[in-house]
């Protein structure tokens, strides 16, 4: 074997290892540390387990005045279908996606959150008085997008406290 063929030889091999090991770096382990980090929540599991089990969604009260809201998106409805917050307060939105990508709006603002299956979209809003605003989906996730829209009321600040948590996490008994 001559000198030229030996170095073809040798540049094809450490092409060869390259691709395996650059799909190793570049993907799998992001992928792996992603699959397994904090914000990661099965789609197949939100129902049965964890935080998005459907008694711990919807608006909770936290100890410093803020409050956390808790969604699924799904084809075609966000879960629950009507939230209640406050007004002057920072709510801290935490949503995902039981199928599709999906994306919550809230009409006559700026905010939009991108809700992606598998992980846990967090977002700090803030709505300064009281209101109603209707929340569509602005990612096309199927044939029922256009209809997929939910409501948020937006209540003074003073009247929300003296809510029941029953009350607080869905519009439909106001
Ligand atoms: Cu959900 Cu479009």
């Amino acid at each position: 074997m001559n000198w030229r063929k030996l170095r073809t030889v040798v540049l094809t091999v450490l092409a060869l290892c390259l691709i395996p090991a650059t799909r190793y770096y570049q993907i799998d382990v992001p992928l792996l540390r992603f699959l397994q980090g904090p914000r990661h929540v099965d789609p197949l599991l939100l129902h049965l387990s964890g935080e998005f089990v459907e008694n711990n969604l919807g608006t909770e009260q936290e100890p410093n005045g803020s409050v956390t809201v808790r969604m699924i998106a799904q084809q075609y409805l966000f879960v629950p279908h009507c939230i209640l917050v406050p007004a002057g307060v920072p709510v801290h939105l935490r949503i995902t996606s039981a199928d599709a990508v999906h994306s919550l709006t809230f009409d006559g603002t700026d905010y939009a959150v991108k809700v992606l299956p598998g992980t846990i979209s967090e977002a700090r809003l803030e709505f300064p008085r009281p209101g109603e605003y209707k929340m569509p989906c602005r990612e096309f996730c199927g044939a029922g997008h256009y209809a997929m829209r939910s409501e948020l009321k937006v209540v003074p600040r003073d009247q929300f406290p003296a809510l029941r948590p029953q009350e607080r996490g869905s519009c439909a008994t106001q």
